[in-house]
């Protein structure tokens, strides 16, 4: 186990560039194994999440062929097409990655054949029932362990569309229905309560996909497609940036510009919250969908971040809770269950760590209530594994007084390999 070091009260300064983002990585890696030809990828995420979904479709029959320059990858070919497709010839171990397995048990779903799905100790934890039950009414035979958990063995083959009313707000659950509809008889429609990420209806689009969204973004309707070959270069994560953002906004002296960030639908919210809390926080667009992120220090005062917000900012309330605990007042988190099925129950993981460097932080059924105060004091905090509760604990060391040890770091490689380097650079 590794761990970081954090001293608090140092400006960050200067401009970087995060990750290529992560939902994006894991959907061009898929699409492009199923469309027919050389499609050519840019700017993938580096963590092992999407590593691991890069190995799950080489496994399935894709090829690959990665493009390296003075050391760096530049770009990577991957050869995809219905017909090179395969049995996978072992079972597929997306590690810790929830939106493979999800992603995948919905790609194979239309296959004849059998494919067995196994993940880390924390994937063997999540619900799987969310894609199980749609796949099973669309004639897929999948097997889980009792609870509906991973391992998954999914026999695909002779699907028919259904209309589909997730339980949850998912983006996971609504793609692992929308990839099984591509290879499906008859129309599949997925009807949302809530709009999610639309990464996969839009990629779908791009490469000539029979797909149609409602005006609202909440009914999305797929039908069998092949699809064709595409370039991408994939635009860096909000998800990551938001760990920059919120660092500069809680530390005096900084000033932090995130490059070419995606800024595309249901991803920034945590730039809304942030404003209503006073944060300078500038989105600075370069095109339709990507943006530099300007960010500056300022006293921060506290907010209500409700149920209706969540599903565009669920990944990012472990950080927001850390700009939480430097604001005047008390913040409320509602509505954020989903919380407590991610890598780890991030309601209990944050609550327990940002407590024990002093904050008032206390744990609700579906969320966490924050009360801001002074700064974090020194102290040893721990990742619980979860790359996400890793890297919002340093940025609490950062706005904090004294030095925070992070143990578990090693979990950010899930997803920002590069956070500590990054984090060398804005120093
Ligand atoms: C993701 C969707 C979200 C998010 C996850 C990535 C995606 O999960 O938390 O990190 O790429 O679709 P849910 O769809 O389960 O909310």
């Amino acid at each position: 186990m590794t761990a970081l070091e954090v001293s608090g009260g140092q400006p960050l300064c200067g401009r970087v560039r995060v990750p290529g983002d992560k939902s994006i990585s894991h959907r061009a890696l898929i699409l492009a194994a199923r469309a027919g030809g050389v499609s050519v990828l840019r700017g993938l995420s580096q963590g092992d999440d999407v590593a691991r979904t890069a190995a799950a479709v080489r496994s399935l029959g894709a090829g690959m062929e990665h493009v390296v320059q003075d050391n760096a990858e530049i770009e990577t070919r991957l050869s995809g097409g219905v017909d090179r497709l395969h049995q996978p010839e072992a079972p597929i171990d997306v590690g810790n990655s929830g939106t493979t397995i999800r992603l995948l048990s919905g790609f194979c779903a239309p296959f004849p054949w059998l494919t067995v799905l196994m993940g880390d100790e924390s994937v063997s934890r999540r619900p799987m029932d969310r894609v199980v039950q749609p796949l099973r009414q669309m004639g897929a035979h999948v097997d889980c362990r009792p609870g509906c958990v991973a391992p998954l063995t999914v026999h695909g083959g002779s699907l028919r569309g259904i209309e589909y009313h997730p339980p949850v707000a998912s983006a996971q659950l609504k793609s692992a229905v929308l990839l099984a509809g591509l290879g499906a008889e008859g129309d599949t429609v997925v009807y949302e309560r809530e709009r999610t990420r639309s990464h996969t209806e839009e990629m779908l689009a791009a490469c000539g996909a029979d797909v149609k969204v409602s005006a609202g973004g909440l009914v999305t309707r797929v039908r069998a497609s092949e699809l064709r070959p595409f370039e991408l270069d994939v635009p860096c994560d909000p998800s990551q940036a938001a760990f920059w953002v919120v660092a500069a906004c809680i530390t005096p002296g900084s000033d932090v510009v995130v490059e070419r960030v995606y800024v595309g639908p249901k991803r920034t919210g945590f730039v809304d919250v942030l404003r209503r809390m006073g944060a300078q926080v500038d989105i600075e667009p370069l095109d339709a969908t990507t943006a530099n992120i300007h960010a500056r220090y300022g006293p921060l005062h506290a907010t209500e971040v409700g149920a209706e917000e969540v599903p565009g900012l669920i990944d990012e309330i472990p950080v927001l809770a850390v700009a939480a605990a430097m604001a005047d007042g008390v913040t409320t988190f509602c509505g954020a269950g989903e919380l407590r099925v991610k890598e780890t129950d991030r309601i209990t993981t944050m609550s327990t760590e940002l407590t024990s460097v002093g904050v008032h932080a206390a744990p609700m059924a579906d969320g966490l209530v924050v009360h801001g105060g002074p700064p974090l004091h020194a102290g040893h905090v721990s990742s619980h594994g979860d790359h996400r509760v890793a890297m919002a604990l340093a940025v609490a060391g950062l706005g904090g007084s004294g030095t925070t040890r992070i143990d578990g770091w090693e979990a950010v490689a899930t997803s920002y390999p590069g956070f500590e380097r990054d984090l060398q650079s804005l120093l």
